[in-house]
């Protein structure tokens, strides 16, 4: 890499998510099958590159055990037929996985130390429910450093509900039933398939061929979401309506550098500018993103109105909305998650931040007029991710 060169996200593809649980598509589909799956996808996407180039696969994954243990990295690289030379890694940040995996190779990437990487993560969440077999050291809770239900997203959803009661459950039911329509019409738009790398999966029926996400509900509506149960809490705000579904799926991503992607035909979608990670109260951890972003854009030099479209993560909507209102965002602003967002499409936990990535490098190619965009997610435990990237696509005209 030359001085001069920089970090570019050159592609991006996920699996269809799958609802998890035994109804669900990915029921007796293995998780690191996914990842494999999604990474086949890529690398024939992009025939230029010799998979001998790549230089480190990571891959994470928040449960490291079963079929999401063995150093998920190396075990899909050799599953995905990339030569046994190609070294690999496993990852985990929680929710925000696969974007440290991508931030991580990309600081190898800016070093010279590598030319092509592969980053993404999976989760399946039906095979791998959160927390479980978890052994959480007994002085978190006894010497008060969490409060004991910190571990319970949806317990810290309702928090934020109390923190700012302002951002009431009918502006989260609102926000909720947007990203339904949302992505329906991206759906119907044809925005989201192309990056989708289809799934061969087994139910009692037979085989059959995963090619759509699985937890959409486009007949979501305001009466529909109001009379929702509230399972974190009696009376409570927070619901299956606006909060991110159990799901199952994978993404990966190809980050280079940009010399050596255009010395073999491969053009950037995307260029890295930025990116930081921030810590939380843990009882909180949905703000994370909120320092995470201030810590990224003081980092590029720039503020928060140079950010022309925003893909949030969307663990609940209370949480993308605490964001909004701190930035002065209001919560319908047509640059935040145009195509919609994870409570429409799902949260495989640590994939997300790839899909997030996908969906931006998209949107960059249709909207030239848009220099910067982000992609920010709030992490368990209380953190918070933010990655500003500039468009390649960049006219020189904004809107
Ligand atoms: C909220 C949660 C507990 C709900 O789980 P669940 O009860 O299995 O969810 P379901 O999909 O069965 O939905 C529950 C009910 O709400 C209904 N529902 C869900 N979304 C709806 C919508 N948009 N409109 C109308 N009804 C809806 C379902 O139809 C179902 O109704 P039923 O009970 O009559 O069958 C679960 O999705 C969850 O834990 N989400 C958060 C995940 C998380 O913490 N991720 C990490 C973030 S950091």
């Amino acid at each position: 890499m030359s001085q001069h060169d920089r970090v570019a996200f050159l592609d991006g593809v996920r699996t269809p998510f799958g609802r998890a649980g035994e109804k669900g598509m990915y029921a007796n589909t293995r998780s690191d099958d996914l990842a494999v799956k999604a990474m086949i996808g890529m690398l024939e996407r992009n025939p230029q590159l010799p998979g001998e180039r790549v230089d480190d696969v990571a891959i994470a994954a928040t449960t490291q055990q079963g079929d999401q243990g063995l150093t998920l990295g190396r075990t899909s690289a050799i599953l995905a037929g990339l030569p046994l030379s190609v070294p690999g890694y496993a990852i985990d940040r929680m929710c925000a996985g696969a974007m440290t995996a991508v931030t991580t190779v990309s600081g190898a990437v800016s070093m010279g130390m590598y030319d092509f990487a592969i980053a993404g993560g999976v989760e399946h969440m039906g095979r791998h429910p959160m927390g479980f077999d978890a052994d959480p050291n007994p002085r978190f809770v006894a010497e008060k450093l969490v409060e004991a239900d910190a571990l319970n997203m949806g317990a810290t959803a309702e928090r934020l509900h109390d923190r700012f009661p302002h951002l009431t459950k009918q502006r989260a039911d609102a926000y909720a039933m947007a990203s339904q329509l949302k992505v329906e019409q991206a759906y119907q738009d044809g925005n989201i398939q192309q990056d989708l790398i289809p799934v061969a999966i087994k139910s009692g029926a037979g085989w059959g061929l995963a090619t759509e996400d699985e937890g959409r509900r486009p007949e979501t509506n305001l009466e529909g979401l109001a009379g929702l149960k509230t399972p974190f809490r009696p009376h409570g705000r927070v619901t299956a309506g606006n909060s991110s579904p159990l799901t199952d799926g994978a993404a990966v991503s190809l980050i280079g550098s940009e010399s050596a992607a255009r010395a073999i035909g491969i053009k950037p979608k995307m260029h890295l500018v930025s990116f930081a990670f921030a810590g939380v109260a843990p009882e909180v951890m949905g703000i994370g993103p909120i320092p995470s972003t201030e810590k990224a854009l003081a980092k590029a030099g720039l503020s928060i109105s140079d950010i022309g479209l925003f893909e949030l993560n969307e663990a609940f909507a209370v949480q993308v909305l605490s964001l909004l209102d701190h930035f002065g965002i209001a919560d319908d602003d047509a640059r935040v998650n145009p195509y919609g967002g994870a409570i429409a499409l799902g949260h495989p936990l640590a994939a997300s931040g790839v899909r997030l990535m996908i969906q931006l490098a998209r949107q960059f190619e249709q909207r030239p007029d848009v220099r910067y965009g982000l992609t920010a997610m709030c992490v368990g435990l209380g953190q918070g991710g933010s990655v500003i990237w500039e468009n390649p696509h960049f006219d020189g005209k904004r809107k």
